[in-house]
């Protein structure tokens, strides 16, 4: 079922229909990739405290499973929440259609094989070794072909057919994923497939292990700094650039207020994406990387306070006025948590890039800590708070029960705070326990600040970048529990 929209303008009233079928089947996929994603998170939890839980099956094995769960919940589980909210919005925002329903739905079928390849693969111990790119060339090809051939193709040329002239915020973040997403996986997968180069030189097929086998172009320290280019910005443009695209669209509107500030939205998009492509050297202090590469990783990433902190403020200052919504709306709940754990981990990550605290943190669960604050709290929280919105939009029913909502909310906030705990195994399962593991410190908590109050706003949601600041009244703090 597609919802119909009449858009006017000079000339007849237009009618055209969005697809809401794409969204419902992505956002399906969210939940069920949810589900496994995060069990397999629990089961190599138990596993670092009961090591013999895999009874010494290879596929069973932390180092096989670590993966599994990391791409699972990045790819998967995120990923598909990243597509439901941009298939969505961006269709709202640009007044069209996806240009291709075919396009769309070869997205979707071709991302869900790309999580099973990952999923039978990574357990078989088939694997490039790189942290969040450990998927093998054939796959790496596939994930080109769907996420520019078929995903950016789709996003670009609905931009160009839209009928909206004005570029909301949230499709800049969303461009700047595409594109980016793009860069880094292209570079950071320049490889030679051993069994291809064996078959054209020899003309004979290569051995099984060989097929799937390959060996980057980089070498040495050029290889662990492309590598971590890549992986510090998987962090930003896969779980942080669309999440905030998401938040500009899915916040205002569940509030019913307008962005706090628009320029701001637009100042910290520029800064931070300017930012975030240099501090990749962060994950490589006190290694072979020369030290002024290093310096430079550690400066760009305090700088990136300042951008990661307007996207929080702007967030979180969208509901002034808006708190007794707060204090009742479960989705609002949601996204509150979700924005707080934002501002928590983007200062935290700064922090943790400083080299006198990395050389405490690295190899601690502290990192781990830090992790999660991010992925579960931000990424987790935005990914509910959305979906608790659009389903009983998009499947046109109620949510089954506020309570379970609430529940669920007090529960992830109490779990997303502190990290797994415990001395930790390295990704090699017969490898020694990592050395001098330290205590973690106390994980912050979070009670969203009872700010402020109701104010005379500008009706439409977004683009109130010059309605008045000004606020009176009494403050609705939102109940002692942030969730209810
Ligand atoms: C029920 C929820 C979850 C559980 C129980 C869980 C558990 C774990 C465990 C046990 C580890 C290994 C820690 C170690 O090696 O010391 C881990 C690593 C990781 N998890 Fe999760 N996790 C959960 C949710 C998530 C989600 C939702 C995401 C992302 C969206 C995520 C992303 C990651 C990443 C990126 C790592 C690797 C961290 C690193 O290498 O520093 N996790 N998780
Ligand atoms: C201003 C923003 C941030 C900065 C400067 C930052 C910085 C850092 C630093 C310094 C580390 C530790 C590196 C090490 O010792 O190996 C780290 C690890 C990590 N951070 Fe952040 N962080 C930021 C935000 C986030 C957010 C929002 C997320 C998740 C959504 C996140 C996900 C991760 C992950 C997955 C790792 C582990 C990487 C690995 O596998 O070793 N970070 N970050």
């Amino acid at each position: 079922m597609s919802q119909t929209q009449a858009a006017g303008g000079t000339g007849a009233m237009q009618e055209f229909t969005y697809d809401d079928a794409i969204v419902r089947k992505f956002l399906l996929a969210t939940l069920l990739w949810g589900v496994v994603g995060m069990l397999v998170g629990l089961l190599i939890a138990v596993e670092m405290v009961l090591p013999d839980l895999s009874m010494g099956i290879p596929f069973l094995s932390f180092g096989r499973l670590r993966p599994l769960h990391t791409n699972a919940v990045i790819f998967a589980f995120a990923g598909n929440a990243v597509f439901t909210a941009v298939y969505y919005s961006t269709q709202r925002l640009c007044k069209a259609r996806m240009w291709s329903d075919t396009l769309s739905k070869l997205h979707f079928w071709g991302w869900q094989l790309i999580i099973v390849s990952a999923a039978i693969t990574l357990p078989l111990g088939i694997t490039q070794g790189k942290e969040y790119a450990e998927l093998e060339w054939p796959i790496d090809l596939a994930i080109a072909v769907v996420w520019l051939g078929f995903f950016g193709t789709n996003f670009f040329m609905t931009l160009v057919k839209r009928r909206e002239r004005h570029m909301y915020v949230a499709l800049w973040f969303y461009i700047a994923t595409i594109v980016t997403v793009t860069m880094l996986h292209v570079f950071n997968n320049l490889w030679i497939p051993v069994g291809l180069v064996h078959l054209i030189k020899t003309g004979q097929m290569p051995s099984p292990e060989l097929v799937m086998k390959s060996y980057p172009i980089y070498a040495g320290v050029q290889d662990a700094f492309m590598q971590w280019w890549y992986g510090h910005n998987a962090v930003a443009f896969f779980l942080t650039t669309p999440f905030l695209g998401l938040m500009y669209y899915f916040l205002p509107k569940a509030a019913d207020r307008p962005v706090y500030s628009y320029r701001l939205s637009i100042v910290h998009f520029w800064s931070l994406v300017f930012i975030y492509i240099w501090a990749g050297p962060h994950h490589l202090h006190y290694t072979a990387l020369p030290a002024w590469a290093s310096s430079l990783g550690m400066v760009f990433s305090v700088m990136l306070w300042m951008p990661s902190w307007g996207g929080m403020i702007n967030g979180l200052l969208t509901l002034r006025g808006a708190w007794h919504k707060v204090a009742a709306d479960p989705v609002l709940k949601f996204f509150v948590i979700g924005v707080t754990f934002y501002g928590m981990s983007t200062f935290e990550g700064p922090m943790l890039s400083v080299k006198t605290v990395n050389s405490l943190s690295h190899y601690t669960d502290w990192t781990i800590a830090h992790v999660h604050s991010g992925t579960l709290g931000w990424n987790g929280f935005m990914t509910f708070g959305m979906i608790y919105w659009l389903a009983p939009r998009l499947f046109q029913t109620q949510l089954f029960s506020k309570k379970l909502v609430a529940l669920s909310c007090s529960a992830g906030t109490t779990s997303s705070a502190p990290g797994p705990r415990g001395p930790r195994p390295t990704t090699s399962p017969s490898s020694a326990p990592r050395p001098s593991p330290r205590p973690i410190p106390p994980a912050p908590t979070s009670t969203p600040s009872p700010a402020s109050t109701p104010s005379s706003l500008a009706a439409t949601p977004w683009t109130a970048s010059s309605r008045p600041r000004g606020t009176a009244g009494g403050n609705a703090s939102p109940s002692s529990s942030p969730c209810g």
